[in-house]
């Protein structure tokens, strides 16, 4: 969650600004303190607090006129008003004004520390909304890394070291080893209330990807119909996770090195500059040496994002992993006590797995699908080689071919459970085949269902 670590008390009433600030202070607060209204501008030019505790009026001007200059700054600072005769007008004013919100005085201390409590939700949901589309796309992740080899052991032994420095990460490996869940651990590790924001480079538009990085100026360009700030902006003093770095355009990542160089961000549109200290992880399943030589890839960006480097390993390089993370996910399917039998995973410890855990997942998955009894069937874990060819066909050793059905047979059972899962609701069965509406009732009009 986005630290409130900085709070400016604006208010005329020392008395009140001195005890207020002790109070914050011992709570874990940085805590500056402005007398008047202009003192509180130029305090805030300086160095933005995220919170803002507003006298409703003050010696040189009023306190609705400093929150609009403020916000004008930093339109998602919170203000909070500390009126001493509120009235509902000028509660509306303020709020119409921006604030967040206003306490009467005199207040319960503890009535302060829940307003600012409100504020931090606050700031969490504003970026929070801002990457829900992010994460409505990606897929219901797992959180967990399973495995006790010594390539997962070296692995957690990076994480914990990651989280416990402020130095950039980059992480890379094949599709599907993990990194995610690696950037996910090493935050987690750090401080779960921190600000975590990610961002799929991959996903923009690269003629969007500037603005949705730095933000932008209403009237920046065509569309611009009011400020924006970027992502860097809302993961300030947070973490900020670069998906897929490897596929910016090369003309950003010179934009992306003088950001991580200056420590400071000027939204499209906009002279002013707005320092910003993000930490960032970044993923790739480039191979970035590679992107480097044939440039495509900057290598004094590669040099700032990979101060700490992670290699996750391919499965098919800790194939020992295989059994305890087999095991977990048919438990997450089944949700009953079921074990991949020894034969089946010796099969699979041979599979090069070029989808590596994601692959193994989904295996899985499948086969919990198909499940028919309590056994799983060599037939039901349907892998893959390279050349298209199933396994079970290649490694004959001791296995009757004759009890292996034929893809057809496999993909209209598979069809039959998941609709048999879905209570027969076609919509929800084709979702989770992840095949059109129109792809579900050609098959099932194929197998006469209706
Ligand atoms: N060690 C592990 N234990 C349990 N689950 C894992 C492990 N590694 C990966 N997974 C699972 O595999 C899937 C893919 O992981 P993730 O999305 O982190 O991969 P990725 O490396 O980011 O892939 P891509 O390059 O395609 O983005 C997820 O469902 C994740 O939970
Ligand atoms: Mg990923």
């Amino acid at each position: 969650m986005k630290k409130i670590s900085d709070i400016l008390i604006i208010d005329d009433d020392e008395l009140l600004t001195d005890s207020l600030s002790d109070f914050l202070i011992a709570k874990g607060f940085r805590v500056k303190a402005a007398h008047n209204g202009k003192e509180g501008i130029d305090i805030f030019e300086r160095q933005q607090s995220t919170l803002v505790l507003l006298d409703q009026e003050l010696p040189d001007m009023r306190g609705i006129e400093v929150c609009r200059r403020i916000l004008d700054i930093n339109p998602n600072t919170k203000i909070l008003f500390i009126t001493a005769y509120a009235t509902i007008e000028y509660a509306v004013d303020a709020m119409q004004a921006g604030a967040f919100n206003y306490l009467s005085k005199p207040f319960e201390l503890d009535e302060l520390l829940i307003t600012i409590d409100m504020a931090v939700k606050n700031v969490h949901m504003e970026g929070k909304l801002r990457v829900q589309d992010y994460e409505r796309k990606k897929e219901k992740e797992e959180k967990r890394l399973v495995g006790s080899s010594e390539v997962m052991k070296r692995i957690r032994e990076q994480i914990a070291l990651a989280s416990g420095s402020d130095a950039n990460v980059l992480i890379t490996g094949e599709t599907g080893v993990g990194k995610n869940v690696v950037a996910e651990a090493i935050h987690d590790l750090q401080d779960r209330r921190e600000t975590f924001l990610a961002i799929n480079c991959s996903a923009i538009p690269e003629n969007l990807i500037e603005a949705e990085y730095f933000g932008y100026e209403k009237g920046a360009f065509t569309g611009a119909d009011a400020r924006r700030e970027g992502i860097f902006e809302l993961a300030d003093g947070g973490t900020l996770l670069l998906d897929e770095i490897g596929e910016i355009p090369i003309h950003l990542q010179s934009k992306l090195l003088t950001v991580l160089e200056d420590k400071s961000i000027r939204r499209i549109g906009s002279g002013r500059i707005i320092p910003v200290n993000v930490r960032i992880i970044a993923t790739t399943n480039q191979d970035m040496e590679k992107a480097i030589q044939d440039r495509r890839f900057r290598q004094d960006l590669y040099y700032r994002l990979a101060v700490f480097n992670m290699r996750i390993p391919p499965l098919r390089e800790h194939p020992k992993d295989i059994p305890e993370i087999a095991d977990y996910f048919v438990k997450k399917f089944l949700r009953r006590p079921i074990s991949v039998p020894d034969s089946h995973i010796e099969q699979m410890k041979k599979y090069p797995w070029p989808g590596n855990v994601r692959e193994l997942r989904n295996v899985l998955e499948r086969a919990s699908l198909l499940l028919r009894g309590d056994e799983i069937r060599p037939a039901d874990l349907l892998l893959q080689d390279d050349s298209g060819a199933r396994l079970g066909k290649i490694d004959q050793e001791g296995l009757n071919t004759e009890n292996i059905s034929t893809l057809e047979e496999v993909e209209m059972r598979h069809i039959l459970s998941a609709f048999d899962l879905c209570a027969g609701n076609k919509s929800l069965t084709a979702r989770t085949l992840g095949i059109s509406l129109s792809t579900l009732k050609r098959k099932l009009k194929e197998m006469h269902i209706r």
